[in-house]
Order: C-alpha cells, then structure tokens, then sequence
C-alpha cells in the first residue's frame, strides 16, 4: 500500500511520527511535506497535494492532518473520488472504512494524542469495505459529485 500524508504546520508534530509509525509498518509514503512545524503554512495547500495524490491513483489512501482536522475535511472533501473522514477515535475510523470506504483519514493535531492517532491510524489501515448496501450509497455520492461538478448552483 502507497499512503500519501500531509499537514500543515499544527499537524507536522503528528504527521512525522506517524510517518515513522508507518515506516515500521513497511508501507510506503509520499510526504508531501511540511517539513516541520517552524514555519507556518496554509492548510489547503497540504489537502490539495494529498487530495490529488489519492484522487488521481497515485497513491492509494492518505492520511491529513491539521489543527482541529477540520479544515482539511473541508479541503480533501471537495476532490473526485475522496471520501475523508475526520476520526478521534477507532469505532469511527474502522466504519468509515467499512460503511464509508473512506481513502483519506483525518486527524486533529491539536485534537489528539499520539497513541490514540497511531492506534486510530492502525484500524483505519487494516479494515477493509464491506461492500453491499454500501456500495450503493457510494455511488449515489458519486452521482452527486457528478452533477455537482457540472451545475451552476443550484436551490436545494
Ligand atoms: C491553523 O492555525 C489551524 O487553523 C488549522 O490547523 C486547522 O485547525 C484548520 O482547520
């Protein structure tokens, strides 16, 4: 598996040691950076890098974090294809994964501990979809997205 991780500066703490924890796991990364925490960096710039990775095939899941882990929602959720989930805990992480197919995980930098992200992190890695009725919601989102992404904006 080839995961692609990004932060802003609120998540470069984070972000380096579950990409060390990833390492150990022998799964391959793209860190699309920041390298540290010193400077900081706007967080639509990391999500994109990420959200492109993972949307256009290049990685196959990926992993974001900024302060709260919302802001990255917010950016990786409005790219084809990405289903991201902002996780605190691993119930939500392993049904994002069975229920949502979710291929990008978010996480609050300033939110979270680190062994309840690597622990939230691990989960998410090793569930699997479930398939069935889900899947067809997903394609119902993806029919969303579909038209979204054509319309000019519309009334509810
Ligand atoms: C950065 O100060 C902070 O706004 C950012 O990390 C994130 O929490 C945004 O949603």
């Amino acid at each position: 598996m080839l995961i692609a991780i990004g932060s802003d500066h609120a998540g470069a703490d984070l972000k380096r040691e579950l990409a060390a924890f990833l390492k150990d796991k022998g799964i391959n990364l793209i860190d699309v950076g920041p390298d540290g925490s010193a400077s900081s960096v706007d967080y639509p710039d990391y999500g994109e890098k990420v959200s492109l990775l993972v949307s256009g095939g290049q990685a196959d899941r990926g992993v974001l974090i900024c302060g709260t882990g919302i802001g990255m929602s917010i950016v990786a959720n409005k790219f084809q294809g990405i289903r991201a989930a902002l996780c605190s805990e691993p119930l939500s992480a392993r049904l994002s994964r069975q229920h949502n197919d979710s291929n990008i995980l978010v996480l609050g930098g300033r939110m979270i501990g680190s062994v309840m992200a690597r622990e939230v992190l691990g989960v998410w890695l090793d569930t699997e979809f479930e398939g069935g009725r889900h899947a067809g919601r997903l394609m119902k989102i993806t029919t969303i997205e579909e038209k979204t992404s054509q319309d000019e904006p519309r009334q509810p």
